[in-house]
């Protein structure tokens, strides 16, 4: 075995390797904090955004989901520090990335901050070093761009450093699974690369499943993703064909769900949201273009998905045809615009592009979200005005033409919803039961 693996995996088994990581985002900052937690061992946060540093120092949260205590008890340990002083790359033993990998206007994947962040390694990288890249990615990132970048130096992967991929599978929100409780798939550049890369999860993370190759841990992740937004689109298409024949596609699902083997349960929506489902498949896409191959499964999904948010702004139209008022006009409220149940993160919702198709076609649009009080500006619709989360109460709801349910939050009361309002198109399957006013979309 090279002294340098040695001399890492002993540091590893011993506590006193120090971990980096790039990027304190809803991946790197549980990451990071596990690792002081169950780990204890050092680790230093990297991020180019200052506000995140300067919260984190002083013991706050930008996450809904983590708790400011769990950043106040890491940095009372000593173990936990943030910094957007990128010369101290070079202290870590071990970096991980986890920056964003979106996709371009053209939806092609959008590689620079993964690159900008392999140029800021490179200039401080060390023999010795591990670097491991957690964001999702294309299968090939890790040992075609990131170890090209790196072995700019002269030194080599493999030998001199050591390079390796390792999904990152959050579920935020999710009480039953967290990241420490998620097994974590690794996969070297190398054999040795994976040896230590498996061996630091290992210390900090409750199960980790080793892979042939970064390759395979690449793949495995978009496949998760892959299945998911496929399923997803299967029960939106069956949603429409059931709703033509007055079946409700819940009742049937719930049933279906009962079925102990061969059958799970996935649930149609207003559309795709958050960062991973709608973005990910298409990495795909574009490698596969490479290798001559098409990945039809995902652009029908893709397809599919991307219909729905019009199929239920029709929804909306027709209900209130239905109570002779035009959309044109009607006073219309967004219930939820969060991409999930009981999260603050409102990355790609289908909600915004709701509000955009509803504004189109002359409605005035409100919402209401107890989890984000202000809609931020959103890349993919510049042109929405600024909105305000709108206090729920009777008052509000009777002077709403349409409430349009786009995400489930345990935060409303449902009940007092069903009460108040005139009509409710449902798209999360809120409302089981008929009812006269509730239009399920
Ligand atoms: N959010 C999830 O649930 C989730 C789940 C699985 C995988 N992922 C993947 O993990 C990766 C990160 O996603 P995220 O949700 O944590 O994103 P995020 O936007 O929450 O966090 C990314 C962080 O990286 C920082 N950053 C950007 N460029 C940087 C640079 N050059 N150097 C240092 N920091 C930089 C940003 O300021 C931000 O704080 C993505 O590839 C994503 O697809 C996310």
């Amino acid at each position: 075995m090279s002294q340098l693996k040695q001399a890492l995996l002993d540091k590893i088994s011993n506590g006193t390797v120090h971990v980096g990581i790039v990027g304190m985002g809803y991946v790197g900052l549980p990451l990071a904090l596990a690792f002081v937690e169950r780990a204890k061992v050092k680790v230093t946060g990297f991020d180019i955004d200052q506000t995140k540093i300067d919260a984190l120092k002083v013991g706050k949260t930008y996450i809904m989901h983590m708790g400011a205590d769990r950043v106040q008890q890491a940095n009372a340990t000593g173990l936990f520090s943030a910094t957007a002083d990128f010369n101290r790359l070079g202290e870590p033993d071990a970096l991980m990335i986890a920056v964003p990998t979106p996709l371009t206007a053209q939806r092609e994947p959008d590689m620079k901050y993964v690159v900008s962040t392999g140029e800021a390694i490179a200039k401080r990288l060390r023999r010795g070093q591990l670097v491991i890249l957690e964001s999702t990615t294309y299968p090939g990132t890790t040992d075609e761009l990131l170890k090209d970048i790196l072995e700019r130096t002269g030194l080599k992967s493999g030998v001199d450093f050591f390079l390796a991929f390792s999904p990152e599978r959050e579920d935020p929100g999710n009480k039953q699974f967290n990241t420490a409780t998620i097994p974590k798939v690794v996969g070297g550049v190398d054999p040795d690369s994976g040896d230590i890369a498996a061996a630091l999860y290992q210390r900090g993370l409750e199960r980790v499943v080793r892979v042939r190759s970064a390759r395979v841990a690449e793949a495995t992740k978009l496949t998760e993703n892959i299945f998911r937004g496929v399923n997803i689109a299967l029960v939106n298409e069956l949603k429409i064909v059931y709703e033509r024949m007055g079946i409700d596609v819940w009742d049937v699902l719930d049933a279906a769900a009962t079925k102990p083997f061969g059958f799970m349960k996935f649930t149609p929506g207003p559309g795709l949201g958050g960062h991973c489902i709608p973005l990910d498949p298409f990495y795909l896409t574009w490698k596969a273009r490479e290798f001559g191959v098409a990945t039809r499964f995902i652009e029908l999904a893709g397809e599919v998905n991307v219909a729905m948010p019009r199929y239920v702004v029709d929804k909306v139209q027709e209900g209130l045809n239905e109570q002779r008022k035009p959309l044109k006009g009607s006073k219309v409220l967004v219930l939820g615009i969060a991409y999930k149940k009981d999260i603050d993160d409102p990355r790609e919702s289908p909600s915004f592009e709701l509000i955009h198709l509803l504004l189109e076609r002359g409605a005035e649009v409100i919402y209401h979200d107890p989890h984000i009080p202000v809609a931020p500006g959103m890349r993919s619709w510049p042109d929405l005005p600024p909105l305000k989360s709108e206090p729920l109460t009777p008052a509000l709801l009777k002077s709403t033409d349409a409430v349009l349910i786009s995400t489930e939050h345990t935060a409303v009361d449902y009940a007092m919803v069903l009460k108040e309002s005139r009509l409710i198109i449902d798209t999360r399957g809120v409302y089981r039961e008929p009812h006269a006013h509730v239009v399920k979309a």
